[in-house]
């Protein structure tokens, strides 16, 4: 007795995977290795618990990100962000949040969307807004740390 459906599962598996190489090498061509890397393995994503700041930004393109930063003694020991966006602006909020990691709040602050495409070897010009979209988030987090430090009030925002 032959298992038929067993032998269609792998069919589909087997173009599934092929159809998926087929993806990837397209890609390969358009985004750099460390790029395509931090799409499909971000780092730092996820909603952080007990946040000191956090911030949210919808970029030009509509797609919203959200930055979470543990902060002490003025060092970011921890980021992490959120998008509901495309791959690459997963790729730059990964890049944005490990780039943040370890930095005082001060050097965070210098962390711009040259430094973000830098880090991942550069993007197509019609995703570079994506790294623009992390930058200011990064940025509008640490303002919102630096609003609550100076005694500004757990609600204000910006
Ligand atoms: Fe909108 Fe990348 S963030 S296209």
């Amino acid at each position: 007795m032959t298992n038929k459906g067993s032998g269609m599962s792998e069919d589909i598996d087997r173009l599934a995977k092929e159809l998926q190489a087929a993806v990837i090498e397209d890609a390969g061509e358009i985004y750099s290795k460390k790029a395509l890397r931090a799409m499909m393995e971000p780092e730092n994503m996820g909603e952080m618990e007990a946040a000191d700041a956090d911030a949210l930004t919808k970029g030009i393109c509509g797609d919203r990100m959200r930055i979470y930063l543990k902060i002490e003694n003025d060092r970011i020991e921890r980021a992490a962000f959120l998008s509901d966006g495309c791959g690459t602006s997963i790729a730059c909020g990964s890049m944005a949040t490990r780039l943040a990691t370890g930095k005082t709040v001060r050097e965070a602050m210098g962390i711009s969307p040259a430094e973000i495409l830098d880090g991942l070897d550069g993007l197509p010009d019609s995703h570079i807004h994506c790294s623009i979209l992390a930058s200011i988030t990064l940025q509008k987090a640490i303002a919102q740390y630096l609003l609550k430090k100076e005694g500004m009030g757990e609600d204000a925002r910006i």
